[in-house]
């Protein structure tokens, strides 16, 4: 076991239904082109992450039918298949990219069905360990979503049902027709966006899986108080902010995203990083605008 395999057991586990997972995940989006639109430049590469991903002892990784049609979902299959027992391969449904970086939820129970099947096809496998509502759609009757996945887990074609981007109300209306066993909000040291979710997990015993762990990169660079921490510690601002998360909630579960191996290690390496009380009071005024995190969210291709 090298290292690295250690430290990801210092990240600590959470249990999603029936099956326990490493809290510090992988997210698959970033193994598609810049945009999410369509292959990487270098398939090579983005199967070899994927690889040493789970060499590296990353036993959750996260992805949807939306990332560039699907291509994320066939380089998991294509770097994994036949899967590790213990890998859980989490995937979405109910939003569309209708061009790049435009996203919009769809989702008439038809639409989810459909999706469903075409990726436990690309998957290559015949259920889908979780799958996640991608967006509520204010379009279509809630329960009609909820209840085509309901129907989906009733007929063995996923085996956990989660939320993506929702409030403690829509986890609460959810919760009346099939078991929420996981939450996907945005969530990272500089956008605390809906901690009553996160206080709604902790104590339901939901995992939150933080998408935007990293904030696309950007609390990767050397010019914050993120930046001024992690060179006290010997680390770079991604682990810190990734090691921020971890020490934030016992149900909190980063899935950062990457098409770098360097980072992906550096990323995993994370799991042994502990912060102090001094450190976390420097970060803790870290928060930004909302207005700030929406400019973000629209500069990259890959919001969502
Ligand atoms: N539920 C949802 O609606 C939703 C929305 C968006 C994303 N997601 C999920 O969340 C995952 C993470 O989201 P995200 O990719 O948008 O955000 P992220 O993980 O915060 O940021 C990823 C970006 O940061 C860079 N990066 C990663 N590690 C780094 C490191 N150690 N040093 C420097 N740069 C680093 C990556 O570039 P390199 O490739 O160069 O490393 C990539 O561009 C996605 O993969 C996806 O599975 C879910």
């Amino acid at each position: 076991m090298t290292d690295v395999q250690q430290q990801i057991d210092e990240s600590g586990t959470v249990r999603i239904g029936d099956r326990t997972i490493n809290r510090l995940s992988f997210g698959a989006m970033r193994l598609a082109d810049k945009e999410i639109w369509g292959p990487p430049a270098d398939r090579g590469n983005a199967v070899r992450v994927a690889r040493r991903a789970v060499e590296l002892g990353v036993n959750h990784i996260d992805t949807a039918d939306s990332y560039a049609f699907g291509v994320t979902e066939e380089i998991l299959r294509e770097a994994l298949h036949p899967y590790p027992d213990d890998l859980l391969i989490a995937t979405k449904a109910g939003q569309a990219q209708v061009r790049p970086g435009v996203w919009e939820p769809v989702g008439r129970p038809a639409y989810l069905r459909q999706q469903c099947e075409a990726s436990l096809r690309r998957l290559g496998t015949e259920r889908i360990d979780l799958f996640y509502l991608h967006r509520v759609d204010p379009l279509v009757p809630f329960d009609d979503q909820i209840g085509a996945m309901r129907e989906l887990q009733d007929e063995g074609k996923i085996a956990h049902f989660g939320l993506s981007s929702v409030t403690v109300d829509q986890i609460e209306s959810a919760q009346k027709i099939i078991d929420v066993t996981a939450v996907q909000n945005i969530f990272n040291v500089a956008a605390r966006v809906g901690e009553d979710v996160l206080e709604h997990c902790e104590r339901e015993q939901i995992p939150f899986i933080a998408w935007f762990p990293i904030m696309s990169g950007e609390l990767a660079l050397a010019n914050s108080v993120v930046a001024e921490v992690a060179a006290e510690l010997n680390a770079t601002p991604a682990q810190v902010a990734l090691a921020w998360l971890l020490n934030r909630s016992s149900v909190l579960c980063p899935i950062p995203g990457t098409s770098s191996i360097t980072h992906l290690e550096e990323n995993v390496a994370a799991s042994a990083l502990r912060l102090t009380d001094e450190h976390l009071a420097r970060l803790a005024p870290l928060r930004l605008a909302e207005d700030e995190l929406a400019q973000l969210l629209a500069a990259g291709s890959a919001q969502e």
